[in-house]
Order: structure tokens, then sequence, then C-alpha cells
């Protein structure tokens, strides 16, 4: 028998409708081979390869069944998002610019645009992509998008039109809240409260509320974070902050608290701790390291979005960025100013680089480690003789760590002078300085600079 196109199509869709998607694929190659100039065939090939899990295959069937039928829109579409799910999002933007050119409102262009500016952190373009649109996951991503941006108040609207479109909308609540929390609004706990209501399982609003609660009434905020916890047992975060507030002789953070914390915040953070917080860690850093000269090697242990770089690559022969959140080391990545990022646990790194670095850096990262025992003696390994330690701590009047309830360590000089000594570093230099702002208060710290022993 002579095989035609259209039986071979025929013969695609019963192998498709039996789930046998290999064989589907199979029977449109062989049609589109037969007809090459007809778009629907392709772009069936294309849905085929799809289902068969080919997403290659799927964007090269799709692009050409778009060429073969230009003014079709909707196929234009549909290629565009093969090229998102074929991961290659350089060219799917330009084929959304394109669509765009021809169809400025184009809800699904605009708005599966939109998460790829996001992706590629250009969030102004994602915003002005997602307003006009009016869907629910379009209002949700424009108030993250916001919400990314520091832009509190437009969040908060982003939200408010969710819940006006739907008042039982739990998620529009929870957003609203968590924003009003940032920005020390009053009406965050009512909202959080709101969505609770709706959703009382929701963990990670429970949570929330203990954030809300953790400064002024230490308490309800325990309350809080038990039920989270009740809710999601052995939630590192929440543990914690738990532990924190029970005053709990811990002097260690668990084991995916400072990854968890960082990750979920890592997007936020540069506008948050610099632009609202008054965090000046970097700067002061910088000015402490100042006179160390040029041609270092330096590590930036904890180096989160990469603040403190600036001030180090002056000085800098090569600069490694270590950090456990892959969120935090995703932004670092984005200045291009690091010649090597390792996401890892500083301590960890420290025990496999024996002597490789002339300055190792630390800023507001031993807050959430703890106790620095183990750190130092990473440093004594790492760092070479004559060579430079320096970090922040929050300061602590006491001779030991303290956790606070904040869930931050603050360190006693006593312990950080023994760490260091018996690790085989000197004091160089300290300072008092102010970290930044928490709750509107100044939160008081500490900067070290020690020198490793020749000896
Ligand atoms: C407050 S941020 C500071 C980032 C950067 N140093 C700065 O000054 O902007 C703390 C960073 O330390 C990282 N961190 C915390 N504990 C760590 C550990 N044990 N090992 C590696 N990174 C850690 C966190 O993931 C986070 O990115």
């Amino acid at each position: 028998m002579i095989a035609d196109p259209d039986m071979l199509q025929r013969q695609a869709v019963a192998h498709a409708q039996a789930g046998n998607h290999g064989a589907a694929e199979a029977a449109f190659r062989q049609a589109v081979a037969l007809a090459p100039g007809q778009g629907r065939l392709w772009s069936n090939r294309g849905v085929a390869a799809r289902l068969a899990g080919d997403a290659a295959r799927q964007a090269a069937s799709l692009a050409r069944a778009a060429r073969l039928a230009p003014g079709d829109v909707d196929l234009a579409a549909d290629a565009a998002a093969a090229l998102v799910a074929a991961d290659r999002p350089a060219e799917a933007a330009r084929a959304y610019d394109d669509l765009l050119v021809r169809v400025p409102g184009h809800p699904a262009a605009r708005f599966n645009l939109a998460l790829l500016r996001r992706a590629a952190g250009q969030l102004a373009e994602a915003a002005d992509l997602l307003a006009p649109l009016g869907f629910r996951e379009a209002r949700l991503q424009l108030a993250a998008v916001e919400r990314q941006r520091g832009r509190l108040a437009a969040a908060a609207a982003a939200y408010r039109s969710l819940i006006a479109a739907d008042a039982g909308d739990a998620d529009g609540w929870a957003g609203l809240g968590s924003v009003l929390a940032m920005g020390g609004d009053d009406g965050a706990r009512p909202a959080l409260a709101k969505a609770l209501a709706l959703l009382p399982d929701a963990a990670p609003w429970w949570a929330d509320l203990g954030h809300l609660d953790r400064a002024g009434r230490p308490g309800r905020a325990a309350a809080s974070y038990a039920r989270a916890l009740a809710l999601r047992p052995g939630h590192a975060i929440v543990a914690h902050h738990l532990a924190a507030l029970s005053g709990s002789a811990v002097d260690h953070a668990p084991a995916g608290y400072a990854a968890g914390l960082f990750d979920a915040y890592a997007e936020r953070f540069d506008a948050e701790l610099v632009g609202k917080l008054g965090y000046r860690v970097p700067e002061e850093i910088a000015a402490l390291v100042a006179g160390l000269g040029t041609g270092l090697d330096v590590a930036d242990l904890g180096c989160g979005t990469g603040l403190c770089a600036a001030g180090l690559k002056p000085h800098a022969r090569s600069l490694t960025g270590v950090d456990l959140s892959a969120a935090m080391l995703a932004q670092a990545r984005r200045l291009d100013v690091y010649d090597r990022l390792v996401q890892a646990d500083l301590v960890s790194f420290l025990a496999q680089h024996d002597a490789a670095f002339d300055l190792a850096v630390a800023g507001d990262v031993f807050v959430y480690v703890g106790a620095l025992e183990a750190v130092f003696a990473g440093l004594g390994r790492a760092v070479r003789p004559g060579g430079h330690a320096a970090f922040s701590v929050e300061h602590d009047e006491g001779s030991g760590v303290a956790l606070r309830p904040s869930g931050r360590f603050a360190h006693g000089a006593a312990h950080v002078e023994a760490a260091a000594a018996a690790a085989g570093f000197r004091q160089v230099e300290r300072r008092d300085v102010v970290l930044r702002q928490d709750h509107g208060q100044p939160i008081r710290g500490r900067l070290y600079l020690y020198i490793k022993n020749s000896d």
C-alpha cells in the first residue's frame, strides 16, 4: 500500500490516542517527509514530539510550522513556547518579541515573555509586560516581580486586585500580608490571619506570622512557629527560630537553615537589605582591608549576591565566592566579577583548600553559623602564613555565642579571640560599627581583621 500524508496522520493520531507517542511521532515524521509544505502536519508532529518527551524536536517542528503559516499568531505563540520548553530562552524571547510587534496585547506572549525577562533579571521589563494583564496568574507574577524590585506598594496593589476579584483568594491575602510585613505596615497581621482562616494548613504562612511577631510578641511568634512545625516537621528555618525564642542553648544553626533562608530571600536581598535596612557591612569590610595591597588570592566566604565583591576586586588576583545558597550564587554570577563561584558550606570548602588564599572575608555570615572554632580551624588551613581574615559579627557583651530572638548568632569578643588564637591568627584590628537596622533599631556589630602567623 502506498502511504499518503492523510493516512499517516490518521495512523499517528490513533497511535497517540493509544498512548504510543513514539510511534505517533514516527508516523508524523513520514507524513511531513511526504508533504513538507503542510504546516498542519509539522504542528501535529510537534505535539507528538512533546507527548514523546522530545522538546528539541517539538521546537524544531513548531518553528517549521510557524514559518509555513506566517499569519497564524497562535502557532507563532506555540513555537515560542516550545523554545522555552527546549531550554532556549534567548531564542524564545526573540520569538515572543516578534509576535508582540504583530499583536502587542497577545496575553500568552506577554505573560511568557515576562517570565523570561524575570528569569533574566529584567524586572522592570517583566512588570511592564504583566501590568495590563488581568488574569490571576499574571497578577500573582506582577506582585512577585514588584516585590522583588522592592516596590512594595505596587506589589500590595497587585495582591489587592486579586482580593478584589475574589475575596476568598488565600494567596492574595497571604501575599498582601507578607509585603505589608516587609514595609512594617500594621495591616500585615490581619491579612495573614485572613489567609490562614481560608487555608489553615498553610505552614509557610504560620511561619510568616511567626516572623512578624518575633520582635514584639515572642510568645505568639513561638505559637505560630510551633503550628508551622507541626504542619511541616523538620522545617529547619522554623525549628531554628523556635529554638531562638525558647532560649535553648544552641550554638550552631541546623543543616539547611542558611540555604533555605537565603534561597527564599535571594531575589529581594539587595533591594531590602541595602535599600531599606541600611546594610553597611560591604563598605565596612572594604575599608577594613583597604591597606592590604593587590595581587591577592581572595575568598569571599558566604558571598551571597556579591555585595562585598566591589571592595575586594581591587586587591584580587583571583576572587572566589563561596555560598550555600544556589539562589544567592545565581545573583552573584550576574555581576560577572568572581573568577569562581562555589556552592559549599564554608567550613568544608576551607578544609579542602590548603594555603590557597591571601585573604578570606566573611561579611555578615558568622551570624548564621554560630560557634567559630571549626570556621577558624578551616581558616587556619586555607589562609597562607602572613595572609589575612576579615569578617563581621553581631557583637555580644558576653564571652560566648548567643542565639538571639532574631535567629541570628552574636559573638562575644572572648569567643572570637580564643578561636582565632587557637588557629594561629593574631588580631590586627577591630572596629565597632552599626551593621544595619532591624525593626528600626541599629544592630551593633564588630569588624575584625586577623593575620595568620608565619611560624
Ligand atoms: C547576610 S548574607 C551576606 C552576603 C554577603 N557576604 C554580603 O555581605 O552581602 C549571608 C550569606 O552567607 C551564606 N552562608 C551562611 N552560612 C553559610 C555557610 N556555613 N557556608 C557558606 N555560606 C553560608 C548565606 O547563604 C548568605 O548568602
